[in-house]
């Protein structure tokens, strides 16, 4: 029977895909491609002096690409701003939410293999409320404008529930399979059987990196990689659509090769230009300040673009009196800048701010 986008696809295959070679020399290649910028920027990750600055940051700036790919539009901006009140706007909030989940399921399978158990629990985070496996039928992936549908996913929560085990078996098979090609139909098959009512594409994309991570080819969640799908938007959901009408893995499987590599290469820039940043503030901070010796003081400057009067005092152990002096001192050489929002005094490292935000 034909493949008929309007009718729930309860046929949808197990993986791997049969009789097809997944890794031809062009897979290969690219896949070597992927590896090794992936290696790179694992090891330059390892090699700053404070990783808390990354894992602190990418996952936010992953959260907003991500998240915008779903139409979520936020600023990095409003993200640093509001990353440890956890407020803001809607979409500021929700995609702070998809940060909480990217630390979930890192936590999680930190105990135990990523399953669908794990998918529920980031779904539930980045959605704020208990989701679980959709029950209800007539989810659809349609053209907002058109109405047009695109895809049905299969339907009934049993079966959900049986090709969610077939996709957890492959995500750890013992076979030779390449990681990366993994990551590819596997990400495919999560979107495909579309197992939550809403939430699906973002829960999908952080299971990617932390196949990553499961993988051991990442330690920590700093590979920026919604940034560079979201630059390919058109590409991601038209070969998504691609392996199901017409088998086009081939495709598929390189172009998600591509999205790691592409984003491993620029993550990496980003961390060479924070750490220039760091060093050079470092320097400053010292001669403006006592503080600027303060080594905790130095860490909470990088690890957040913003920094409050209370939360210096209290990392650096010292009175809110010596933190506002230290802080003020750097405001006059100009290191930072006051901003005031609502009756919240803040003090931005408008530096970072912008290497951590501008495209790389
Ligand atoms: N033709 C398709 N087949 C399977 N999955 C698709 C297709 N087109 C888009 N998708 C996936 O569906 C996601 C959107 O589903 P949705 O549940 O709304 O997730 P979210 O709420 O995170 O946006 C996209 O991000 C993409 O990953
Ligand atoms: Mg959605």
């Amino acid at each position: 029977m034909r493949w008929n986008p309007e009718v729930p696809y309860n046929e949808l295959p197990a993986l791997p895909p049969v009789g097809l070679d997944l890794e031809p020399k062009k897979v290969l290649k690219a896949a070597i491609d992927a590896r090794t910028a992936l290696a790179t920027l694992a090891q330059a990750g390892q090699m700053l002096p404070n990783p808390n600055i990354l894992i602190h940051a990418v996952p936010l700036l992953e959260a907003q690409a991500s998240s915008e790919i779903e139409n979520i539009v936020t600023t990095a901006d409003e993200l640093f701003k509001h990353a440890d009140s956890g407020g803001g706007d809607h979409a500021t909030k929700e995609a702070l939410q998809y940060r909480n989940a990217i630390f979930t399921g890192v936590e999680a399978i930190k105990n135990r293999p990523l399953t669908t158990a794990t998918a529920v629990s980031i779904c539930s985070v980045l959605q704020g409320r208990a989701m679980d496996i959709r029950a209800i039928s007539g989810t659809r992936i349609a053209n907002p404008a058109t109405g047009q549908v695109f895809y049905a996913p299969p339907e009934g929560a049993d079966l959900i529930r049986e090709k969610l085990s077939d996709w957890e078996r492959f995500v750890h098979a013992e076979d030779e399979l390449d990681p990366l090609v993994r990551l590819a139909l596997a990400h495919y098959q999560f979107e495909a059987i579309h197992p939550f009512h809403d939430g699906n594409g973002r829960t999908g994309r952080v299971i990617n990196i932390l196949m990553l991570i499961e993988a051991g080819l990442l330690n920590d969640p700093i590979l920026y990689l919604s940034r560079a799908i979201i630059a390919r938007k058109n590409d991601y959901y038209r070969l998504l659509r691609a392996v199901t009408a017409e088998d086009a893995w081939i495709e598929w499987i390189i172009f998600m090769l591509d999205m790691v590599g592409e984003s491993a290469t620029s993550t990496l820039r980003k961390i060479g230009a924070i750490r220039s940043c760091q060093e050079d503030i470092a320097v400053r901070a010292r001669a403006a300040t006592i503080g600027g010796r303060d080594a905790q003081f130095l860490a909470m400057l990088f690890e957040r673009p913003y920094s409050r009067i209370n939360t210096v005092a209290e990392r650096c152990e010292v009175s809110r009196q010596t933190a506002s002096t230290w802080l003020h001192a750097l405001v006059r050489a100009e290191l930072l800048s006051e901003v005031k929002i609502g009756r919240e005094l803040l003090f931005v490292n408008h530096e970072l701010l912008d290497v951590l935000t501008r495209p790389e």
